[in-house]
């Protein structure tokens, strides 16, 4: 960034939020250039999705400042941040499809309830992004119960871009899917990006699909950030936290809470 630093998607500076007086965010710094992708890695628990629905505005943090495109959102009155809303596009942890509504209703549901386009218009877009993620037209009709979670991963991704978004947060998109399907998502993902233009900020624990889809990637452990680099240097960063998660190892700073005292 030649301009100050200006012209970043995202900011956060200092982001903390705490939980009965236990910081699940604490002091986080971020950074999301336009059309950049970057994946949030870290143990469960460790403030991802807490993350993604602060920049949301779903909780407000206790302190710090989050800009999209430099604007100020923490704080944003009600109805600006309604309008404000609408640029981006959520998938979110178990897609969190309602069960009720066939398959073209959740695609389009932003786009009936927050655009107010009529419903046969509607309808029309949510085909067309079933189309954009591999589905059929039939597929539309369905309800996501008769899915498998490949599909059912496809439409929750097909909901997401329903409204053309600039920004998307996914959080684990490929959470449960086989290695293979992982990657046929993985793909699509990158694929859609692309036709978008969209700035990207993922959760994921797969790190194959890291690989796949991250330009950079960011650790949290209990909050804190403590690994930010290009996905290139995965493998190599000389960091403790990370060299555990990579490894998968059991040994290491990231310690799991013991299930038996
Ligand atoms: N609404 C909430 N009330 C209390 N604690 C919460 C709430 N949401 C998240 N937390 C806590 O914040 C921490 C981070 O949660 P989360 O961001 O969901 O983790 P993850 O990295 O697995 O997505 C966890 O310790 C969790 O228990
Ligand atoms: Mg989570």
């Amino acid at each position: 960034m030649t301009d100050g630093g200006t012209s970043a998607k995202i900011r956060l500076a200092g982001v903390t939020h705490s939980f009965d007086g236990v910081r699940a965010l604490d002091n986080v710094d971020l950074e999301l250039s336009p059309r950049q992708s970057l994946v949030l890695i870290g143990g469960s628990g460790s403030g991802k999705s807490l993350l993604l629905k602060s920049i949301l505005g779903l909780v407000e943090p206790d302190a710090g400042t989050i800009e999209v495109d430099g604007e100020e959102t923490v704080g944003m009155p009600e109805n600006q941040r309604m309008q404000w809303m609408k640029r981006f596009g959520v998938l979110f942890q178990r897609q969190g499809l309602f069960d009720s509504l066939k398959v073209w209703e959740n695609v389009a549901f932003r786009l009936l309830h927050e655009h107010d386009v009529p419903r046969a218009e509607a309808r029309e877009i949510a085909i067309s992004k079933l189309g954009q993620v591999g589905l059929i037209a039939g597929t539309a009709d369905l309800f996501p119960a008769e899915l498998s979670g490949g599909m059912q991963k496809r439409v929750g991704l097909a909901r997401a871009i329903a409204t053309d978004p600039d920004i998307l947060f996914l959080d684990e998109p490929t959470a449960g899917l086989d290695p293979i399907m992982s990657n046929i998502i993985s793909d699509l993902i990158n694929d859609r990006v692309d036709d978008l233009g969209a700035s990207v900020i993922s959760i994921v624990s797969d790190l194959a699909v890291v690989r796949r889809i991250a330009d950079s990637v960011l650790m949290l452990h209990e909050g804190r950030v403590v690994w930010h680099g290009p996905v290139s240097d995965l493998d190599t960063a000389d960091n403790a936290y990370l060299r555990q998660f990579v490894a998968q190892s059991i040994d290491g700073p990231i310690r799991m809470p013991a299930l038996a005292g």
